[in-house]
């Protein structure tokens, strides 16, 4: 046993508008917030809202205490089933049915019939609570729900009874209690998945299957990829996009950090010239973080600025690099030495995509899923000490959890003026250490050290209780990740390279210290000496 399973105006080749619905129901006993949650939502995510509930009491005229007493409730059940119908699009045309928000009444799919609908249209999350919780927030408007008039106490202990095995039937659900509306529907939004960033530009980042490009408008698309890649999962992309009608167009580079340089942006330039790629055509990097980068990057410069999607295809670039707008290329003389901020339209990260990676590489992407624990999720943390098995056995929820941390850092700062520098945990040693072993470490291996060394800073300075070095070095070592600073890699040569990374001669340098599991702090550090004492 792991852990508990909370589990453009662009004119469309005429394939491509079948559009796949996904909205998102929200479904639970009643009082548990359906509503409130279900407005602030779509509202995020920039969807459709639709109560069905009140919607019934529009169609019918009346609320529905009265259809209730007048009509009894297999009548208000057919209404209901009638509504749903609509909403989700069955009876209005397809492709003018763009994803909602849907909040469900509390028994709303007790009908098999509304259950068959709403899970082939898209996802049901059950939103759960303490009998305690329910009956604080319905004391005062029991009268208009009509199955709970009377003794509500007893009515609603009776009624989650009843429906208790139906609503466990459900495999996503949250627990609502303690939270306000805004955590609920945070929290609703890293079990689907489902982002929708705005602070640099506007786009969605989804946690889904290939197909789910699908929702996303694109005209004359272009595949960006490398050799590994394109062998492993070239095909399953090119056959979804041949299927939706578009040619097949392919742009493959070698693999690997080493190629991540001008020569390689620059045959890209030339080939989206070959392939005829105009301003309104769609670059997609199917790949990992080396892909996003340059892909990303030539999208950007290309006349000027063309649209992109990313597919992460790595761990790494699933829960970190595809995340954040951030493009560019090496030079000779350092990393992502030149760049852009230049976000792109959706990032799609398909799980199943990771079946293929090397183990190596899974491993060295979760020392960054370990970091976003540190940063922001100490259940994340929690889950990363169970081992890789229980890891890969919830990958989805794993992952889910990883992104959501970024996503959040990066809209509260996109172009990194503050807090979003916490994600350089682990990274100001890690970086030096890297480039000191000339990258016979990988990145996460690297960062893995720098956090272990980060965070017994931490407890020198006082700033982190003695112990958290240990506890994250633990953790990192469940997972098959270094710890230690390898002995023959020279400690002035490091201290050297965190001098310039970051900048040339600077008296003092930014660290982001871990102080708890869930909690980092920046500071300014003058002794780097003492870094690696
Ligand atoms: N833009 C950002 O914000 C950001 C953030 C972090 C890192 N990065 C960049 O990301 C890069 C590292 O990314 P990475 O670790 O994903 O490395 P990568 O892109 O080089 O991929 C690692 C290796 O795995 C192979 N591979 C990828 N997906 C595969 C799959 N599904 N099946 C089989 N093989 C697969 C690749 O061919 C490659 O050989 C670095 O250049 C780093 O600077 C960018």
């Amino acid at each position: 046993m792991c852990f508990g399973s909370e589990s453009s105006p662009l004119i469309l080749p005429i394939s491509a508008l079948i559009l796949l619905m996904s909205h998102i129901f929200l479904y639970g006993p009643p009082g548990t917030g359906k509503s409130t949650i279900g407005k602030i939502l779509a509202r995020r995510l920039r969807l459709q809202f639709t109560d069905l509930d009140r919607l019934i009491e529009t169609n019918a005229g009346m609320s529905i205490a009265q259809i209730m007493k007048q009509q009894g409730e297999p009548a208000f059940r057919d209404l209901e089933t009638a509504a749903l119908k609509k909403t989700v699009g069955q009876v209005s045309d397809l492709t003018n049915s763009p994803d909602k928000v849907i909040a469900l009444g509390g028994g709303a799919l007790l009908r098999e019939e509304n259950r068959t609908l709403v899970e082939s249209s898209g996802s049901v999350i059950v939103l759960r609570a303490e009998l305690s919780t329910l009956l604080e927030r319905m004391k005062n408007d029991s009268g208009k729900r009509p199955l709970l008039a009377g003794d509500l106490g007893s009515k609603l202990t009776a009624l989650l009874e009843t429906r208790k095995e139906h609503y466990n039937s459900f495999s996503l659900n949250i627990l609502v209690d303690h939270q306000t509306p805004e955590q609920n529907a945070h929290q609703v939004q890293v079990v689907l998945g489902r982002h929708h960033l705005s602070a640099m530009g506007e786009y969605d980042v989804i946690v889904g299957p290939v197909s789910d490009l699908a929702n996303l408008p694109m005209q004359n698309p272009l595949v960006v990829t490398d050799e590994q890649v394109a062998k492993h999962q070239g095909e399953r992309l090119l056959s979804f996009l041949q299927d939706a009608g578009f040619p097949p167009k392919v742009l493959t580079v070698p693999a690997g950090e080493a190629h991540k340089n001008l020569e390689t942006v620059g045959s890209l330039w030339h080939g989206f010239l070959e392939q005829g790629l105009d301003r309104r055509s769609t670059v997609i990097a199917l790949g990992g973080g080396v892909i996003g980068d340059i892909a990303g990057f030539a999208a950007a410069t290309y006349m000027r600025g063309i649209d992109w999607v990313g597919l992460p295809t790595t761990l790494l670039s699933m829960v970190d690099a595809s995340l954040g707008g951030k493009t560019g290329f090496d030079l000779p003389e350092g990393k992502n030495l030149i760049g852009s901020f230049y976000p792109p339209k959706l990032v799609l990260a398909d799980p199943q995509m990771l079946k293929t990676l090397p183990e190596a590489e899974f491993i060295s992407g979760m020392a960054e899923v370990v970091k976003h624990g540190i940063i922001a999720d100490p259940a994340l943390f929690d889950l990363c000490a169970q081992g890789l098995d229980c890891i890969k056995a919830d990958l989805e929820l794993v992952l889910k959890r990883a992104m959501a941390v970024k996503i959040k850092v990066i809209e509260d700062d996109p172009y990194e003026k503050g807090f979003r520098a916490a994600l350089n945990l682990g990274h100001t040693v890690g970086h030096a250490v890297e480039l000191v072993s000339e990258f016979h470490l990988r990145h996460g291996e690297a960062v893995a050290i720098g956090m272990v060394v980060e965070a017994r800073l931490a407890e020198k300075l006082s700033l982190a209780s003695a112990g958290l070095s240990d506890r994250i070095a633990h953790v990192l070592a469940g997972l098959g990740l270094p710890t230690e600073v390898p002995s023959d890699l020279p400690r002035p040569e490091i201290i050297r390279a965190m001098r310039v990374d970051k900048k040339k001669n600077a008296a003092r340098i930014r660290f982001a210290l871990p102080v708890d599991v869930g909690k980092v702090e920046l500071v300014e550090i003058a002794d780097l000496e003492l870094v690696l004492k």
